[in-house]
């Protein structure tokens, strides 16, 4: 995964002079949007959106309002963004702005005025990634409209997250806080849907219906800002993109492996890769993995700072993102609780960027909301309960769900009737899976209940939508043990924690709560390197019972926090620095 360093500035830009805003303006605005509305209607909107910007380089956020002023030649521009992308080997740092019209047919134009830079090496090409050259042509706006001001984006570090975490009052208030730092921002929205225009504008000439749908944890209310971004090409479109009704038709190619449609989407997306690896600015290190069960291509887009993976027509991915959407938005404990969790699992090295035979974020999503339906009361309905039906597209054959309009809903108001904290339902979690029966029984959103597992295989999360299958079929027993164990010791920790918190009367040194279960272990980060835990060392003795070896955690806790004490700030549970 790419790390995005965005610089911090938390200035606006207006016409030259800095205005300050805060910078959490949009943030908010983007909760209450996606958590209200379908996934659908999100994707639409964000499509829609993405037709309307251009991407430019510039020297600098100073350079907004001469940019303002050359693009204002097409039409009237209402909105800004300013970025920085990190330094990489011997490149600069580089200034991007997302500029945003108020029209399509604005951008559109801008691109038909556009000139190509001469080069040998470099044939010209349309793209509405461009760069500012300095003093070429004239720069009478259009439009007499006032410059809009810039939004900045700030970077959160490490270290702040860090501070944030150990002001917090709550545990259940570092979750929400963790949250709110890594959540995807604006910008992370919008450069996500561009990201995905690129490749469909490129298309266009040859491809005019080519949509690219995003789908996975950018869109289904799961995702970070370091998540990948995951994309479907379909170059029939998506059945809203009409041709015309003339007499005159197009003549087609018909596919020689027609025969054979998975060689056919093999052939054609060996195509789209060396496109994409050729001729598109910004992308690189394209990787082809085709022989995969779903084929795909990896890429970075370098100006938007995204790691890409493009696969081609499969809805599937972009209906389970809607099933989990609707999930996502149906209580606003469901995506911290979720964050929390998969941040654990990065931190104890169960999950991994890196595709393998251990878990991914996916499979993880699905056994917090498994917890979730098996809460009492219940914080999340099963699917059966919520009448989200599997279904068959009309066109592919592939599967889709059918999400009733009711059903956020009655999603909702389940989810009200349960009033458990956010630390509640994470404790809840490991105690949850700390029972599970992993060896014989699997676990399945469609129902909400654990079941005898059908086949032989070390977890099995059943897929709600293709019912046969599992999505966990990678996980091999060992990264089953060492999630067990994992389970186990996070379990132990919030115990203890909990125990702590009573006697030390909420006043607490250097890293406490949630933060236990995210930065102790900061080398287990990178897979395989001190991801196994050494129990005698926790415990100082091999009692079985788990009842006499939490007294000797909680004496292996404060004596660590008390190694800390002299290293770093103390705080209390309020945030004052003591
Ligand atoms: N998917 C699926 N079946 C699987 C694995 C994945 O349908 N066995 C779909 C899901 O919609 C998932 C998406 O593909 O959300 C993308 O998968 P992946 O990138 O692995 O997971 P994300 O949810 O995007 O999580 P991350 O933030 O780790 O990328
Ligand atoms: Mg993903």
């Amino acid at each position: 995964m790419l790390s995005v360093g965005w610089r911090r500035a938390v200035c606006c830009v207006r016409a030259g002079s800095c205005i300050s805003v805060s910078p959490r303006k949009w943030h908010r605005g983007i909760k209450d949007w996606t958590g209200s509305a379908p996934l659908e209607e999100v994707v639409r909107t964000r499509r829609q959106q993405a037709q309307r910007t251009l991407l430019v380089e510039v020297a600098g956020a100073s350079s907004a309002a001469e940019l303002c002023r050359v693009c204002g030649q097409h039409g009237r521009v209402q909105a800004l963004f300013h970025y920085t992308l990190p330094p990489r080997g011997h490149v600069k740092p580089r200034e991007m702005i997302l500029i945003e019209y108020s029209e399509a047919t604005e951008a559109q134009e801008a691109l038909k005025y556009a000139s190509h830079a001469p080069s040998k090496d470099c044939p010209p090409s349309h793209s509405p990634m461009m760069w500012l050259s300095a003093g070429r042509g004239t720069t009478t706006p259009k439009k007499s409209d006032p410059t809009p001001p810039v939004t900045l984006t700030p970077v959160i570090t490490q270290e702040e997250v860090l501070q944030r975490l150990s002001q917090c009052s709550s545990i259940s208030d570092q979750i929400q806080t963790l949250h709110d730092t890594q959540r995807l921002t604006e910008l992370g929205w919008r450069l996500r849907f561009f990201t995905c225009r690129q490749v469909e504008s490129s298309l266009s000439g040859l491809f005019p219906c080519a949509v690219v749908l995003p789908f996975g944890s950018s869109v289904n209310s799961f995702g970070h800002r370091d998540s990948d971004l995951d994309m479907t090409l379909e170059l029939a479109g998506d059945g809203t993109t009409q041709g015309g009704s003339g007499r005159l038709v197009f003549q087609g190619k018909h596919s020689s492996t027609a025969a054979n449609p998975r060689l056919t989407l093999q052939r054609r997306m060996e195509v789209i890769a060396e496109l994409i690896d050729h001729f598109l600015p910004g992308c690189s290190q394209v990787q082809r993995i085709l022989n995969a069960r779903v084929p795909i291509i990896k890429y970075k887009q370098q100006l938007t700072a995204i790691d890409c993976d493009l696969t081609m027509s499969n809805r599937s991915g972009y209906h389970m993102s809607r099933m989990l959407h609707l999930y996502g938005s149906s209580d606003s404990r469901v995506v911290p609780l979720v964050g929390a969790v998969r941040r654990w699992a990065r931190c104890r090295g169960i999950t991994s960027p890196h595709a393998g035979r251990w878990i991914t974020n996916f499979s993880l999503t699905m056994m917090v909301l498994t917890y979730l339906m098996n809460t009492s009361p219940p914080v999340l309905l099963p699917l059966t309960a919520l009448q989200v039906m599997p279904g068959v597209d009309e066109e592919t054959g592939e599967p889709v769900f059918r999400v009733p309009s009711e059903s956020a809903t009655t999603a909702a108001a389940t989810a009200a009737r349960n009033t458990e904290s956010l630390e509640s339902l994470l404790r809840g979690f490991f105690e949850f899976f700390d029972k599970f029966n992993f060896r014989e029984r699997g676990m399945s959103i469609v129902t909400g209940r654990n079941f005898v597992k059908p086949v032989h295989c070390a977890l099995y999360i059943q897929n709600p939508l293709d019912r046969d299958l599992n999505v966990s079929r990678n996980v091999t027993l060992e990264e089953v043990e060492r999630l067990k164990t994992e389970v186990t010791h996070a379990r132990y920790v919030m115990e203890a924690e909990a125990q702590e918190s009573d006697s030390t009367g909420g006043v607490s040194e250097g890293l406490w709560g949630a933060q236990r279960l995210w930065w102790r272990s900061s080398s287990a980060a990178q897979r395989h390197i001190d991801t196994v835990i050494d129990w005698r060392a926790v415990f100082h003795s091999g009692e079985n019972s788990k009842g006499k070896e939490l007294p000797n955690l909680v004496s292996k806790l404060k004596q660590k926090a008390q190694q800390r004490k002299n290293q770093t700030p103390r705080y209390t549970r309020k945030g004052k620095i003591l």
